[in-house]
């Protein structure tokens, strides 16, 4: 019989390093033989991707956003995360449904109660195995985003926005201690991988 692969999930604002930590996350995990997709949210498949297009540019009410969210979230699961996970494969991806939590529950105030509704119809039964949330300031994620890139729909929301953002990321963190390990985010990127690299033996040693 297969064994299930392992289902690790980044986390944070944007700015905090989700995108810069994947691909090596990825990578360490080859390094020790585990087979790994990498993937992102919202995206992960062609209509995913075609959804996160329309989510990031298009004005829309809070509650289309987050059915689009869960529209996205729900294909990327049963043609991408659950299968991968199914034939052994572990799956990297780059947010998930705690970031629903924080933009969408917490930043736009949607609050906690719907988002679990759609969680509980959409991927009941399925939880990351492993979730780091990159934590940082609002002036570093500023700062390293200001010359990257023109600002999405979230990226341009104001400093209320982000901390409302922030605080709701560090209150899934604080009610699911075991699942989700704060990263301090602000740090220099080889002190993070050493905390990653502990934390992805662990894991490995513990699949074993
Ligand atoms: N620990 C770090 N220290 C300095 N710069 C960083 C660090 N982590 C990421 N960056 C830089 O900050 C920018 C945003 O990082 P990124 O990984 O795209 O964030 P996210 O995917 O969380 O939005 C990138 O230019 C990246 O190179
Ligand atoms: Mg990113």
């Amino acid at each position: 019989m297969t064994t299930r692969g392992k289902f690790i999930t980044l986390e944070g604002v944007d700015g905090a390093g989700k995108s810069t930590h994947t691909a090596w996350i990825a990578d360490a995990l080859r390094g020790h033989g585990v087979r790994v997709v990498a993937t992102r949210e919202p995206g992960g498949t062609p209509l995913g991707e075609q959804l996160r297009d329309l989510v990031l540019s298009q004005p829309m009410t809070l509650e289309t956003e987050t059915l689009v969210m869960f529209a996205a979230r729900c294909e990327h699961v049963r043609q991408v995360i659950e299968p991968a996970l199914a034939r052994g494969d572990w799956v990297v991806c780059d947010r998930f449904t705690d970031a629903t939590y924080a933009y969408q529950g917490g930043g736009r105030r949607l609050g906690a109660e719907r988002v679990a509704a759609l969680e509980a119809w959409v991927h009941p039964g399925l939880q990351p195995d492993r979730t780091w949330l990159f934590d940082v300031p609002l002036d570093v994620a500023r700062a390293r985003l200001a010359d990257a890139r023109t600002p999405d729909r979230f990226e341009s929301e104001g400093a209320a926005f982000f901390e409302r953002t922030r605080d709701a990321y560090r209150a899934r963190a604080h009610a699911h201690p075991q699942r989700i390990r704060v990263v301090d985010g602000a740090q220099d990127i080889a002190a993070i991988r050493a905390q990653l690299q502990a934390d992805i033996q662990e894991l490995v040693e513990g699949a074993r």
